[in-house]
Parts: structure tokens; sequence; C-alpha cells
């Protein structure tokens, strides 16, 4: 069946089994998602943000229910199928940015389109660049990660995201290690790159993400409590 969602999500549970008793996680989440759409998911601490987050991308599998995402049923891909398909599908963007140390910027870069082979061998470090250029940071291309501050490490990481030009974008709190004028330089880049047609997902602490998303999911106890504006 098509939808008009690019991301759709259906009685989704997540538990996890312990030595006494399950742990329930998520709890009949339900969600559709527009293509180009920017969606903010807030919640305290412990409310099933990363959760969730990491069951959309992939990372982590429900325990029930179901995701689709461009109409592929992401619950039903085998781990080779679902590592394949999230390089192509979606860049995923970290709190510590997770660029590996001993690689260039520019390195970082070109190796997610090493792993999935879209782009030809001579197009990928030209695509690095302009990636690079697009994000504010090309000069700093042959320099290894430590040299930059942590918000140039994000944007490289942005720039990351970017290389298999996946639609979808997640963030599991991209901000939470800047400081508020980085932070806010970095939700207002994510704005940007959703108005180039990307899909944007992040999960935020900071107070006015309402400001660079159009829809802001509430969470608590692993259930949308609410949904603003
Ligand atoms: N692997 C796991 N095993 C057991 N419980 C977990 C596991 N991962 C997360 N949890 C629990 O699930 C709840 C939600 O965690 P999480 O999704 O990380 O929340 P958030 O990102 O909103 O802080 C927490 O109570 C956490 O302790
Ligand atoms: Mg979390």
């Amino acid at each position: 069946m098509k939808t008009q969602s690019l991301v759709s999500i259906s009685n989704l549970y997540k538990s996890y089994e312990s030595a006494a008793n399950p742990v329930h996680v998520l709890d009949n989440i339900n969600l559709e998602i527009a293509a180009g759409e920017r969606i903010a998911i807030v919640g305290k601490s412990g409310s099933g943000k990363t959760t969730l987050i990491n069951l959309i991308t992939g990372i982590d599998a429900p325990t029930s229910g179901e995701i689709l995402i461009q109409d592929q049923s992401i619950t039903a891909l085998n781990q080779n199928a679902l590592a394949q398909w999230r390089g192509k599908n979606v860049g995923i963007v970290f709190q510590f940015f997770q660029l590996l140390p001993t690689l260039t910027i520019l390195e970082n870069i070109i190796l997610p389109m090493d792993l999935c082979k879209q782009f030809s061998r001579k197009q990928r470090s030209a695509r690095a660049l302009e990636l690079l250029a697009r994000v504010g940071i090309a000069e700093h291309a042959n320099k290894l990660p430590a040299a930059l501050s942590g918000g140039q490490q994000q944007r490289a990481a942005i720039a990351r995201a970017l290389a298999n030009n996946p639609p979808l974008i997640v963030a599991d709190e991209p901000t939470g290690n800047l400081d508020s004028v980085t932070s806010n330089e970095i939700l207002t880049l994510f704005g940007e790159l959703a108005r180039e047609g990307k899909t944007l997902i992040a999960v935020s602490h900071e107070r006015d993400i309402s400001q660079h998303v159009d829809r802001v999911i509430h969470l608590k106890d692993g259930a949308i409590v609410g949904v603003t504006p």
C-alpha cells in the first residue's frame, strides 16, 4: 500500500527482558511523518527517545508493531538488508559526533560513500568537499577531527550524514554537547537542510527547539502525550 508519509509508525511497542519482569519502554507509538517535515522529539531522560530513534534507524528491533519508511517495512528486513538500506536511506548524527579520529574530515565524509558505492570513486571526494562547503567547514577538510571545535565536528558529522544523499536525517541530541550559540547554528543548519527536501527527526533538550521544527512530539514513559503546535 502506498502512503503519503515518508515515515509511518504503527502500534509500536518495545520492551526489554530483565531478570524480574519485562521493562516496557515504548507503549503503542503511532506517528506519521511527511517528506520534508522537521520533527523534534522531546521528553525527560528515560522517556524512550533514544529507543524510538534506534527503532526508526533499524539499529534496534521493536517487540511488535511496524515502521514503514518510503513504503519499505524496515522490520521485515534481515540484518544485511537493513545495513544496506540504512546506508542509503538514513543519515545519522550523534551527540558526540563519532567521527573516526585517525581519518581526516574529508576521509570521514568519503567513507560512507565508499561503503555504499552509489557515487563513482571519482565523484566521492568532490562530493565530500561540496558537502563540507555546504556546512561551512571546507577549509578544514584535511585536518583530523581533534583539530576542530565541537561545533565544527558536528558540522562534519552532518556532512557525513548527507554523504549518500539519504531522504531522512536522524539526530539524537545533536546539540547536547554544544554551547547555546553553537547549538543554535547547528539547529539552523538542520532547518535549512529540511527546506532543501530532507526529512529531519531530532531528539533535543533545547528549550527553543520549536523555532527550528514543524512539530514537536512529547514523549512520557514511552508514550506520545502531546504534539505541538
Ligand atoms: N538495553 C536496555 N535494557 C534495558 N533497559 C533499557 C535498555 N535501553 C534502554 N532501557 C531503558 O529504557 C528506558 C528509555 O531509555 P532511552 O530510550 O534511552 O530514554 P531517553 O533517550 O529518553 O533518555 C529507560 O528506562 C532505560 O533505562
Ligand atoms: Mg537518549
